[in-house]
């Protein structure tokens, strides 16, 4: 029998991951993409705002990644260790989808009120963004700077496709493909890697990657 909780192989096989699900109505699609990562083999837990739980509850994503869904930022987990400081340093990258313009606000501006915010900014790993909203929303001024800024922690983003939106309307704010999404993943688990063999070879630039975006930065600036 196998184990769909990172045992077989895959091109994520033994990889931990954690997933940040936010208050978009494409919340549900992430139970799929929870399936998705365990079949590439990764082991998946699930962080979520408020607003995430109540579109979808806990408890199909608990049930599938078998790790309890961290949800408060306050609560701690019941060995008495902060959850998302935890989860930070076990993962080895973090995947948010769907992330609301909301979140991608927080996010820019470094403001931990939620798992999956404080987690990243805890967190020295590859950080993959897949936002959904309205496209109207997506186009706005505000979220594209904060996109932009996200880029520039060095976190990648995966664009939203164009398509029908939950207001009847079509734009550009679908959630991605899952299988986008996965990919990228794989994608920023194998330039991570490549930047850890690139600097074992000698000091990169006299400081350590602290962060996906130094991670990124020093293999842009090795491509130049
Ligand atoms: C039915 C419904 C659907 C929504 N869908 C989205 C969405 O797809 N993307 C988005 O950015 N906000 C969406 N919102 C608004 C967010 O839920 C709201 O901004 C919330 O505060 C986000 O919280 P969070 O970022 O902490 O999860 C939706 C709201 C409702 C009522």
């Amino acid at each position: 029998m196998s184990d769909a909780t990172g045992g077989n192989g895959g091109r994520l096989a033994g990889r931990r991951l954690a997933l940040g699900v936010t208050g978009s109505i494409a919340a549900y699609k992430s139970v799929e993409l929870l399936r998705l990562l365990q079949t590439e083999g990764a082991d998946v837990r699930v962080l979520m705002t408020h607003s995430a739980v109540e579109f979808i509850g806990t408890l199909t994503l608990e049930t599938l990644s078998r790790h309890p869904v961290d949800r408060d930022v306050l609560a701690l987990q019941s060995d008495g260790k902060i959850g998302h400081i935890e989860t930070a340093h076990d993962v080895e990258a973090i995947v948010v989808a769907p992330a609301t313009a909301h979140w991608l606000g927080a996010m820019a501006n470094g403001l931990a009120g939620d798992p999956i915010t404080a987690a990243c900014l805890a967190a020295a790993v590859p950080v993959v963004v897949a936002p959904a909203m309205d496209g109207g929303m997506y186009a706005h001024p505000a979220t594209q700077a904060n996109v932009a800024k996200l880029r520039e922690f060095g976190y990648r983003i995966v664009e939203p496709e164009e398509g029908l939106l939950a207001s009847g309307m079509t734009g550009r704010g679908r959630l991605a493909r899952l299988e986008r999404i996965v990919d990228e993943v794989v994608a920023a688990l194998a330039s991570a890697a490549a930047m850890t063999r690139t600097s074992k070879r000698g000091p990169v630039g006299g400081v350590r990657a602290s962060s996906a975006a130094c991670i990124s930065a020093v293999v842009s600036a090795r491509a130049t």
